[in-house]
């Protein structure tokens, strides 16, 4: 409908294509103003008139158009009214085609995501949940878009601290122990190391010499290293599971030592490296940034060095479109630097190929979760408490239920993933349960509620989607409400390619409330189960449209639907 009144404009205006008018064509902010509205202002110098004479006289041009219903002019603003019956009957085809929404936008073209990338023999905390949680609705965002999506888990699984580990690991560590409590012994001998270390530096070299060893391809450290890492990777991979979360590639940064020749060949091409203070840096002062370390003087690599040989690697493995890297936002100049090392390389790629998508932190209202030890919080921990919650909101609320566990493990993880959505990922989350948990409220339970709901209205019409015939009379749908859920659903492509643009899966969030609040109001409005064969079906067929879309949408941050709530 937009494209057919900006050919129609396009026709009137001289100098403006199809195109540019359809940029300039708004949403007018109430539905009595019309359904889109055209801003006469821009043409006030082409025509040498006063915008609302301009506005007159196309609405008089236009004269009447069978897909419209009317054209006004308010103003300077042309009003356009479009056609319902042909509005919805348009929108109800579309809609109802199978794969909706989905895009060739990305075809050919392959996108890396690094993320979630926890750091080994470490707890995976609910920054990495963050990380793990935007990258993940990316992937199914940009997969949808019709992109190949390389799913990339960069574990911090290589640096000083495993010299570290493997001290304390012989010093006071057991096999029993790490073997049976995991990443929390590691955690815990960890913790010991830095304190016998404030009093004996001499433990200091030894870890050094311990990753020495390592990256000298030493058997016995690269074993007890491999071992952390194992025990570690279980851990993380229950976390993955809860989330329905997979990645492609586990190559982390270990991966990259033998890389890292690469890069300070290719930096050293260029003149690129300056010795400074016992290390190789590049100087960036031009660009109004910290010198990025490359190198430490033995020779060794770092982060940095790790990362700059990623992008390469990445480069010629997956020739990718876009490589995106999912981090908190303290890691900003890291990859600001890391990027234009490369540019300085002779990448030019690097200018609008890399991009940093950092997030805001979290933190808990009231601090009333139940960690087991000082002020982080553990994502199992999280997760855990928040299925735990909504197990005694069943039992309270609907004790019989159906697959209870099931559907308090959908609800208390969905709930958990689309409040960390919701917001801009700049914005620091909060842990409030109350308010995560509200069905009522703007969250994750409110948004599957409403899917449950449309499921139970058409188990109570005894239908599958399959049964709804397919040649429906859909011109009932005029009221308010329907139209208003209507242009809803027409937006869902749109949406998820703004969400993409913008790396935003918060605007898929923040759409998939926006179709249950329509959806509870057509409801509200609207009896589906009436005697009239026709009104029904049309009801019916909307819902199960609308249905659909939630499903799909909340799929795309990540998050299921039970059938029944
Ligand atoms: N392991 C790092 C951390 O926990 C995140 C890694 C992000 N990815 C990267 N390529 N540097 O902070």
């Amino acid at each position: 409908m937009k494209t057919k009144i900006a050919e129609l404009l396009a026709e009137k205006i001289e100098g403006f294509d199809v195109e540019k008018v359809e940029q300039l064509l708004e949403v007018p902010p109430k539905a009595d103003m019309g359904d889109f509205a055209f801003p006469c202002f821009q043409l006030a110098k082409v025509f040498r008139k006063a915008p609302n004479m301009i506005a007159a006289e196309l609405a008089e041009q236009i004269g009447e158009q069978d897909f419209l219903s009317k054209v006004e002019v308010k103003g300077a603003y042309l009003n356009f009214f479009v056609n319902k019956t042909i509005f919805v009957q348009q929108v109800m085809e579309r809609a109802t085609e199978p794969g909706y929404g989905k895009s060739s936008m990305g075809e050919g073209k392959t996108i890396c995501i690094d993320y979630s990338s926890p750091n080994v023999a470490k707890k995976f905390h609910v920054g990495h949940l963050r990380t793990t949680i935007i990258g993940n609705s990316l992937y199914k965002i940009f997969t949808k878009l019709g992109y190949k999506v390389e799913r990339i888990n960069h574990l911090g699984d290589w640096g000083t601290q495993f010299g570290k580990l493997i001290v304390a690991y012989k010093k006071w560590g057991s096999k029993e122990a790490v073997e049976e409590n995991g990443i929390a012994e590691l955690m815990k001998i960890y913790v010991k190391f830095h304190e016998e270390a404030e009093k004996d530096d001499s433990l200091n070299d030894e870890a050094r010499a311990w990753f020495t060893k390592m990256e000298q391809g030493d058997q016995e450290a690269l074993s007890i290293w491999q071992w952390f890492k194992d025990i570690s990777l279980v851990e993380y991979k229950k976390t993955y599971e809860m989330l329905g979360i997979e990645f492609d590639s586990y190559a982390g940064e270990s991966f990259y030592c033998d890389k890292s020749k690469r890069v300070i060949d290719e930096c050293n091409a260029k003149n690129l490296l300056e010795e400074s203070e016992g290390a190789y840096i590049v100087r960036l002062d031009e660009y109004n940034m910290a010198p990025c370390i490359v190198m430490k003087k033995d020779g060794s690599s770092i982060y940095a060095t790790r990362d700059l040989a990623a992008v390469l690697y990445r480069k010629d493995t997956y020739d990718f479109d876009k490589c995106i890297y999912v981090t908190g936002l303290e890691q900003k100049l890291h990859f600001a630097q890391v990027f234009k090392v490369i540019e300085l390389l002779g990448y030019e790629w690097a200018k609008d190929q890399l991009v940093h998508v950092p997030y805001g932190l979290v933190s808990l209202k009231g601090g009333k979760l139940s960690t087991r030890k000082g002020n982080i919080i553990y994502a199992e921990d999280i997760l855990n408490e928040s299925v735990n919650r909504i197990k005694e909101i069943i039992a309270e609320k609907n004790p019989n239920l159906p697959d209870k566990d099931d559907v308090a493990h959908k609800v208390g993880v969905g709930a958990i993933l689309f409040n960390d959505l919701y917001n801009q990922r700049i914005k620091d989350v909060v842990f409030d349960w109350d308010k995560i948990h509200n069905f009522d409220g703007e969250t994750g339970p409110y948004v599957q509620y409403t899917y449950a709901r449309a499921a139970s209205i058409l188990r109570k019409r005894q239908m599958t989607e399959a049964q709804i015939p397919g040649n429906i009379d859909c011109s009932v749908l005029t009221d308010e409400a329907s139209i208003a859920l209507l242009k809803e659903i027409n937006r869902y492509p749109e949406v998820i390619k703004t969400a993409a643009d913008r790396l935003e899966p918060s605007v898929v969030a923040r759409y998939a409330m926006a179709v249950a609040q329509a959806f509870n109001k057509f409801y509200h409005d609207n009896q589906c189960i009436v005697e009239d064969e026709t009104v029904c079906n049309a009801r019916i067929k909307l819902l199960s449209v609308a249905k659909g879309i939630l499903k799909d949408s909340l799929g795309l941050l990540g998050i299921e639907c039970p059938e029944q709530m």
